[in-house]
């Protein structure tokens, strides 16, 4: 949608995300339809951001005869920012089952903007692994710059970013405070409007999930 190129950023476009973000974007669509859409559109981006995985082989036998066989050589953590991006982290865990999960609490502040910290749990490990961070949505990018600076105190040295929709001015915030992190997404928008919601966005994500308003 945006005109904008980012260079730490993949777009993924394929006309299956293409259809669910419409489920997403969509006023009307139900708690159930939503959490499904979003679902679908996490396994897509999660995978594609985990395409630079190290591999280790080793022979296999099929019941023909021996082949090379692949195995992933480095753990993998996906850290949710709470409370959406948990329908993100949940999608990966089906095709990275034995993935840890770290958890970072925060919410906007609707009068300052600013990220609040309310909760962390990173489990052990965190200098070594892939570490996903995922958030369906990334407006300000307050939110994600927090959560990237944390893990770097922490000692994460592998992170990688999923959003499903973010804005411009997000994107801009990331790529100037964190070149090293890689941002995969469904969508860049248009902007953000005064209240600081992606235009044309999805609402909140979270309460859309959840169900909450
Ligand atoms: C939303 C969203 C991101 C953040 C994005 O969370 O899920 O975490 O806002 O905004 P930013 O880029 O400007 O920081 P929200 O505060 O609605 O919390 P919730 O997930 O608990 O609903």
């Amino acid at each position: 949608m945006a005109s904008q190129s980012f260079e730490n950023v993949t777009l993924i476009e394929h006309p299956v995300i293409n259809r669910d973000l419409t489920i997403l974007r969509d006023v009307s669509t139900n708690t159930a339809d939503f959490r499904g859409a979003l679902k679908r559109i996490a396994v897509i981006l999660g995978y594609h951001a985990l395409k630079e995985l190290p591999q280790r082989t080793f022979p296999v036998e099929t019941p023909v005869e021996e082949t090379t066989g692949y195995e992933i050589d480095q753990d993998v953590m996906v850290v949710p920012i709470l409370r959406a991006g948990l329908g993100l982290s949940d999608a990966i865990l089906q095709f990275i089952p034995d993935a840890k999960v770290g958890h970072l609490g925060m919410y906007r502040d609707e009068e300052t903007l600013e990220p609040v910290d309310y909760y962390s749990n990173i489990p052990d490990g965190v200098e070594e692994d892939m570490v996903l961070v995922v958030d369906p949505m990334l407006a300000t990018g307050g939110s994600a710059d927090d959560a990237l600076t944390f893990l770097k105190k922490e000692g994460a040295q592998h992170l990688r970013f999923v959003s499903l929709i973010c804005a411009p001015e997000g994107l801009k915030r990331i790529e100037k405070k964190h070149p090293d992190v890689h941002i995969t997404t469904a969508a860049i928008d248009k902007k953000l409007n005064d209240d600081a919601f992606i235009v044309p966005g999805l609402g909140d994500a979270g309460d859309r999930y959840f169900g909450t308003t």
